[in-house]
């Protein structure tokens, strides 16, 4: 099934193509792993949407890539909870051993590192998304072993 195909299945359910737009493009970005013009633009059409509507909903959203990412990504939540725990040293681990910023990947392409914002898991502190499953409890002493797992995978 071509990706238009299953934007406008899940369009159906919806009483309006408008209302899919967050699910639409969460196929796209599954489909090519980032959101690229092309991909927004593909998008728009099955939706029949503007282009430039569907930057401005993905646009506002944090999980929406519009660069290519790595095989892999790590997201360090720096808000509140986990800032109290000290979310920042856990990210500076993570920066320090792979040699990147927040928002860079590493030059072998397969690590995309980022801080994000509250990821839900407040509770357990500091919460690591690792390909979008979480690890709760991190510290800065977890990283390396964490590190030597993903790139097992
Ligand atoms: S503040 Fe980190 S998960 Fe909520």
């Amino acid at each position: 099934m071509s990706l238009a195909d299953e934007i406008q299945k899940v369009a159906r359910r919806y009483p309006e193509s408008k209302s899919a737009i967050l699910p639409a493009l969460r196929l796209a970005q599954e489909e090519y792993g980032w959101l690229s013009r092309e991909a927004i633009e593909e998008v728009g059409e099955a939706l029949d949407l503007t282009p430039a509507y569907c930057m401005s909903v993905a646009s506002f959203y944090d999980l929406f890539n519009f660069e290519p990412i790595g095989r892999h990504t790590i997201e360090v939540c720096t808000n509140v909870c986990c800032g109290l725990v000290n979310a920042q040293a856990v990210l500076e681990s993570f920066e320090r051993e792979l040699d990147i910023a927040p928002g860079e990947t590493t030059a072998d392409g397969e690590i995309t590192l980022r801080a994000v914002e509250c990821l839900g898991g407040c509770s357990t502190p500091t919460i690591v998304a690792i390909d979008q499953r979480y690890r709760q409890s991190v510290t800065p002493e977890d990283v390396p072993a964490i590190l030597e797992e993903l790139r097992n995978v």
